[in-house]
C-alpha cells in the first residue's frame, strides 16, 4: 500500500454502491506485452471498469513490455508490495509451486477450446489457493495465449530434424523439459530478444505462438513452421497479497469482478481467432506441417514421467480435460 498513489480523502454516496469513505488510488499493473496485444487491450479495460465502477475514485495505470522488469523481477515487486498487480504468463509461477507446470503437459488439451475450458474450470481455479502461501500474490483467474507451435528457420521434415538444433523458449522449467527430451537445445530468451535472434541464426527455430508467428512476421525468417499445437500458454491475473491485505471487502469484489470478466474475454477471443490465425499461417508462402500429437511422442513420456511426480494436480487436469 506503500507505493500506492494516495491522491484523496473522498466520502462516496452512490446509488451504484462504491459508498464507503475510501482514499483514491492509482494502482500500478505489470505485464510483458507489447501495448497491441490482446492482453494488454484487456488491462486497459480492466483499469476503465475500475475506474467506472469506483465512480472515478481508483484507476490503473498500465505498464507494458516489461517497463518495470521481466516476469521474475514483477513477482519480486508483488511480494514486496511495491507492484500493485501483474497480467503475467504462468512460467514464472510454475517455477516457484511445481503444480503450475502441469498446464504445460504436451497435449493436455486438443484445441483452444478445450484451454479454455480446462482454465475456466474447478481445476484450474482450486490450484489459485496456493498462491498466497507459495508466493505472496493473489491469483484472481486466468487468461491465455493460443496454443504453442514451432518456426524453424531450417527445412524440417520430422520431430529427429530438430534434435541438436538451438530452439528458442520462454524461460521456465516444463517447457525446457520438453525440448530437451527432443534432443534439442531449449535457449531461453524474453520475448523481445527473438525476431533479431531468428533472423540472425542465434537460434535455429522458435517455440511461439500462432498469433505473434504472425503479428510479429517471424515466418519471414522460416522455412518451415510446425503447427503442432503442442501446449497451452496460460496466462494469470494476480495482486500482490500485501497490496490485497489494505483493501477493503467492496474494493476486492469491485477488482476479482472486473479483472475476471477482462480475463475471461481474453480467453474468449482466443478461442474466436486461433482458428482464422491458423488458416492464414497455411497461406504464407512458407512449408507448413500440421503433425498429430504422435510427432512428439519420446519426449512427451520423458516429460510425463518428471511432472507427474513434480505436479500432482495433473491427474486432475487431465481428467477435467477428457
Ligand atoms: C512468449 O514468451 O513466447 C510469450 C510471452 C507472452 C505472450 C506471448 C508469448
Amino acid at each position: 500500500m506503500k507505493k500506492l498513489k494516495v491522491a484523496l480523502l473522498l466520502a462516496v454516496a452512490s446509488v451504484t454502491g462504491f459508498s464507503s469513505t475510501v482514499y483514491a488510488k492509482d494502482f500500478r499493473l505489470g505485464m510483458i506485452t507489447p501495448p497491441p496485444h490482446v492482453w494488454t487491450k484487456a488491462a486497459v479495460a480492466f483499469g476503465e471498469d475500475v475506474k467506472q465502477k469506483t465512480e472515478g475514485t481508483h484507476s490503473v495505470s498500465v505498464f507494458p513490455s516489461r517497463q518495470l522488469g521481466n516476469e521474475a523481477q514483477m513477482i519480486q515487486m508483488l511480494q514486496a508490495g511495491t507492484l500493485d498487480m501483474a497480467f503475467l504468463t504462468i512460467a514464472e509461477i510454475s517455477n516457484r509451486v511445481p503444480d503450475f507446470g502441469a498446464f504445460y503437459a504436451p497435449y493436455l488439451v486438443k484445441d483452444v477450446s478445450g484451454a479454455a475450458k480446462l482454465l475456466k474450470g474447478k481445476v484450474a481455479k482450486s490450484m489459485l489457493k496456493q498462491l498466497p502461501k507459495k508466493a505472496g500474490v493473489i491469483g484472481i483467474s486466468y487468461g491465455m495465449g493460443g496454443l504453442r507451435q514451432i518456426v524453424s528457420r531450417d527445412e524440417i521434415n520430422s520431430a529427429d530434424d530438430l534434435k541438436g538444433k538451438k530452439i528458442r523458449i520462454t524461460p521456465f522449467e516444463p517447457i525446457k523439459d520438453f525440448y530437451s527430451g527432443l534432443g534439442t537445445a531449449p535457449t531461453p530468451m524474453p520475448l523481445p530478444a527473438v525476431y533479431d535472434a531468428l533472423a540472425n541464426g542465434q537460434v535455429d527455430a522458435i517455440d511461439m505462438d500462432v498469433e505473434l508467428i504472425l503479428k510479429l512476421k517471424y515466418f519471414e525468417h522460416a522455412k518451415t513452421i510446425v503447427l503442432s499445437n503442442h501446449m497451452m500458454f496460460p496466462m494469470i491475473g494476480l495482486v500482490s497479497a500485501k497490496v490485497w491485505k489494505g483493501l477493503s471487502k467492496q474494493e476486492r469484489e469491485i477488482i476479482s469482478s472486473s479483472m475476471e470478466q477482462q480475463l475471461n474475454q481474453v480467453i474468449d477471443t482466443y478461442v474466436t481467432l486461433e482458428g482464422p490465425w491458423l488458416d492464414e499461417a497455411k497461406d504464407l508462402n512458407v512449408k507448413v506441417l500440421a503433425p498429430g500429437q504422435d510427432f512428439f511422442s519420446a519426449a512427451q513420456a520423458q516429460w510425463e514421467k518428471k511432472w507427474g511426480k513434480k505436479a500432482p494436480i495433473l491427474k486432475e487436469l487431465r481428467k477435467e480435460a477428457m
